[in-house]
């Protein structure tokens, strides 16, 4: 689905050069859930980027679904990002003057705008199914404003499939959240494998939400230092994640 292989990026001010990403190869499958953990500053966010192309890398492959997007025009990479991949920030980024249903309907607007203005009904459906499935069927009407934390983030996951997409890009989606509130956008995650089969590549600094994924790739000087693989004891999985920070901060 996504394979991504020897990335490099660094970034460039004056006279200094900054190396980020050195060597980092990973693979998503078609319906995982892989979270990637690393400290503040290892590159995560950088790697998100890359993958949509909103930042440029200088060498490597990233290849989505066959496809190298290194070669893609702007014109292949504004389709990519409309219709392969949904987006998911840590502060939401919803539209205040718009209500549930047509914030949710936002990426699914601009994709179609240039085809026809009779397809509203069908993406408000479509709206309404999404919000229905993380639980904010009684909210439709409502606005941003009017929403806990976790019921915002949740808008901003329904938002991030409207277009049907291969792959959700989430950059720590539980980072300003309660414990609740993200327990209920890890809940999203996991019904998203079950009931979409959409993979799901989330960048969390919390071991525990990453316990829920089937892989946690741990990144380290530039690039995936290691592999850990969820093999159905969650506790587990974290002490494995604890042992890989204890070993990185060794070295
Ligand atoms: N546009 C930029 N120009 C120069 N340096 C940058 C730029 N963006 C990020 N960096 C640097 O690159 C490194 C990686 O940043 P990045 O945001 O990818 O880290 P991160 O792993 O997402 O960290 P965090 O966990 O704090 O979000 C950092 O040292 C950062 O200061
Ligand atoms: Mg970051």
């Amino acid at each position: 689905m996504l394979e991504i292989s020897n990335l490099k990026k660094s970034y460039k001010s004056g006279n200094s050069n900054l190396q980020v990403l050195r060597n980092l190869s990973l693979k998503v499958e078609e319906g995982e859930f892989v979270s990637i953990m690393g400290s503040s500053g290892s590159g995560k966010s950088t790697l998100l980027n890359c993958i949509c192309r909103y930042i440029d890398y200088e060498s490597g492959l990233i290849n989505l679904k066959g496809n190298d997007i290194g070669k893609f025009t702007e014109e292949d990479l504004a389709t990519m990002r409309n219709t392969n991949i949904g987006f998911i920030f840590q502060d939401y980024m919803l539209l205040d003057g718009l209500n549930l249903i047509e914030n949710t309907c936002v990426p699914s607007i601009i994709s179609k705008m240039k085809k026809t203005n009779t397809m509203y009904e069908s993406m408000e459906e479509k709206a309404k199914n999404l919000l229905n499935l993380f639980g904010l069927a009684e909210k439709m009407d409502s606005f941003p404003a009017e929403l806990s934390g976790g019921q915002r983030q949740r808008v901003s996951i329904a938002r991030s499939l409207i277009n049907s997409p291969d792959i959700i890009l989430a950059d720590e989606p539980t980072g300003n959240l309660d414990s609740k509130s993200a327990n209920e956008v890890i809940d999203s995650f996991t019904r998203i494998k079950k009931d979409l089969n959409t993979s799901i590549l989330m960048v969390t600094h919390d071991m525990y939400y990453a316990s829920y994924s089937d892989k946690v790739f741990i990144l380290n000087k530039g690039e995936i230092s290691k592999v850990l693989v969820n093999k159905g004891n969650r506790k587990e999985l974290q002490d494995e994640i604890v042992e890989a920070f204890a070993n990185m901060d060794r070295s």
